[in-house]
């Protein structure tokens, strides 16, 4: 116990300096931030990879006039002239802005099988539209006004794995349905799960796919098992432990741990995965009405952890190093979890919460409790309410948005963010080992469930620490990256090959590899393929299943 809290202390002490920006020069082996953009012109409300590597962002249509203009001719009817989405490209760090005509706030999303971004509902006109980005040069956001049955305001999508896209809930909708669009199907426990109507703490619930391809559901502090085909929950998990609501507007967040192929070799399609499930962060129930009176409650410091294919689940309970409501988890190619953005109190809303935290925090599920956090180092930007965080392909995660006002708002307590960043993370420090360089994937880009393929790398130094790991892109709003997986893929042999002449790099590898067995563990479409050796990723390569 005394071991423990003086770890803690050692840990809090820790943040309060680089708060302060004293060690940070010092602390740079603990990740990196650059600011990339002062401004894009809108706020990084919602963020979408897609396979060629730009992002597409985008807020509201009702906040106001940006601060990005569109050309003439392509002015949106609710709201002329502005832009609320843009194209950015991480490589070059330019962006052009795109056409919304159609209110996106607090929406969902999924990238399709095919590489297009399908985006879903929204408010007031946009409610029930289905928004489809197709990446091209000079593409734009084509509307389907009638896409959705039924509004959709604050949903989850999740691809499944016939690649049809579930969305789940939204305000006032105990019910789930896909795109393309079908029939509708209730869901009692969406209703069951409220607070209460006026503050739900359940929305954007956290929607997970299952090994078995049954849906995980976690809202409030409950989940569930829904076979969505034949609309039956097939089990009810234990209560997350602590009186802690973890979904909008208590927001935490929510991150299917890596899943492990190794030793499961491609033979069949029965083999067991196991799943785990993390959650972390958000506050008690009544949080966000405490705020009313100007009571700012301290964000929970806990996470519960589930393995959702056991016979007999019980959430395992951690502490993080800092209290944390509306962190984002994203997913880095060694399997670790970044827990970044977010406030120490209060909760999610419009200027409901205080003391932004700017130290992002590691998560590594595979070393033993206590050791699983490391503190990272802080921003200087608060990230609070509409802020994001995504993966990029180049190993780094991109940071934006921050919008804790009822409009573009530049003199409020925190004001309307229009910057974007770049944390990272500890395994690009120029004193970590030397990445690997993928250099081929064949037979090819193109892989088939069970297949076996071979990945050529290059590395400056000799490793038996080697590991291929595959990551789903997200879509990322209001602290949960929907659709988020990784999983580490089953290796047979590693062969040494021969250094070419005049190469730099010592040393030339190729991993047998096999990609996943079926389309439950790894919906189809696209995915971030990393070499990993020494706890340091290549870049990712665009692989498609
Ligand atoms: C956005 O536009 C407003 C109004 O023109 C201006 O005052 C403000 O400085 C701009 N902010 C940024 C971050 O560009
Ligand atoms: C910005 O926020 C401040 C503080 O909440 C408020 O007084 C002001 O009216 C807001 N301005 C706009 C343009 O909404």
């Amino acid at each position: 116990m005394e071991a423990k809290s003086s770890v803690l202390l050692v840990l809090s002490l820790c943040s309060v300096l680089f708060t302060f920006g004293g060690l940070a020069s010092q602390a740079s082996h603990n990740g990196k931030w650059k600011l990339l953009k002062k401004s894009i012109g809108i706020s990084a409300m919602h963020m979408a990879l897609l396979p060629n590597d730009k992002v597409i962002v985008f807020d509201r249509t009702d906040a106001g006039p940006s601060n990005l203009t569109l050309p003439q001719k392509r002015c949106g009817k609710d709201e002329i002239c502005y832009a609320h989405s843009v194209e950015f490209n991480p490589g070059n760090r330019n962006f052009r802005p795109l056409t919304i005509s159609t209110d996106t706030w607090c929406s969902s999303g999924a990238l399709s099988r095919n590489g297009e971004l399908i985006q879903t509902g929204g408010y007031g006109l946009g409610e029930r539209v289905v928004r489809h980005f197709k990446p091209c040069v000079n593409c734009d956001w084509k509307e389907d006004q009638n896409g959705l049955n039924v509004p959709r305001w604050y949903a989850s999508n999740q691809v499944l794995p016939d690649g049809r896209v579930v969305i789940v809930g939204g305000r006032f909708q105990f019910n789930y349905e896909f795109v393309p669009k079908s029939k509708i199907y209730s869901l009692p426990f969406l209703e069951e799960t409220r607070y209460s109507a006026f503050v739900p703490n359940n929305l954007y619930p956290f929607v997970h796919l299952a090994p078995n391809g049954n849906l995980f559901i976690f809202a409030n502090d409950r989940a569930i098992l829904l076979d969505y085909v034949n609309n039956v929950v097939v089990k009810r998990f234990p209560v997350l432990p602590g009186g802690v609501s973890r979904n909008y507007p208590s927001t935490g967040s929510s991150a299917l741990l890596p899943i492990s192929l190794v030793g499961q070799k491609s033979s069949g399609t029965n083999f067991p995965a196991e799943a785990e499930v993390l959650v972390c962060g958000g506050t008690v129930a009544d949080a966000n009405v405490k705020t009313d009176a100007g009571v700012f409650v301290p964000a929970s410091k806990t996470c519960g952890r589930l393995i959702i294919t056991s016979k007999h689940p019980r959430w395992e309970v951690e502490e993080m190093p800092i209290n944390r409501v509306m962190g984002d988890m994203i997913m880095l190619p060694t399997g670790d979890v970044l827990i970044i953005n977010g406030a120490a109190k209060g909760t999610a809303g419009w200027g409901v919460a205080r003391e932004p935290v700017l130290n992002p925090v590691l998560y590594k599920p595979w070393n033993k409790k206590p050791s699983r956090f490391e503190v990272l180092t802080p921003t200087t930007i608060p990230r609070l309410y509409h802020s994001t965080a995504h993966l990029l392909s180049d190993g780094r995660v991109l940071v934006g948005g921050s919008n804790p006002n009822a409009n573009y708002n530049f003199t409020a307590l925190y004001p309307t963010e229009l910057s974007l960043e770049a944390f990272s993370p500890p395994y690009l420090n120029p004193l970590s080992k030397s990445r690997p360089v993928i250099s081929s994937v064949k037979p090819g880009l193109e892989l088939r469930y069970v297949q076996k393929f071979y990945v050529g790398f290059r590395l400056n130094y000799e490793t038996d620490k080697i590991y291929v790991t595959m990551v789903a892109p997200s879509f990322t709003t209001h602290s949960f990256a929907m659709n988020q997986r990784l999983l580490v893929l089953d290796m047979g042999h590693v062969r040494k090959s021969k250094k070419p002449a005049g190469s730099k790099y010592n040393h030339y590898y190729t991993v047998e590899s096999y990609a996943p067995a079926r389309p439950e563990l790894a919906p189809p479409g696209y995915y971030l393929l990393f070499v990993v050796c020494d706890g340091v990723p290549s870049r990712g390569m665009w692989v498609r299943i």
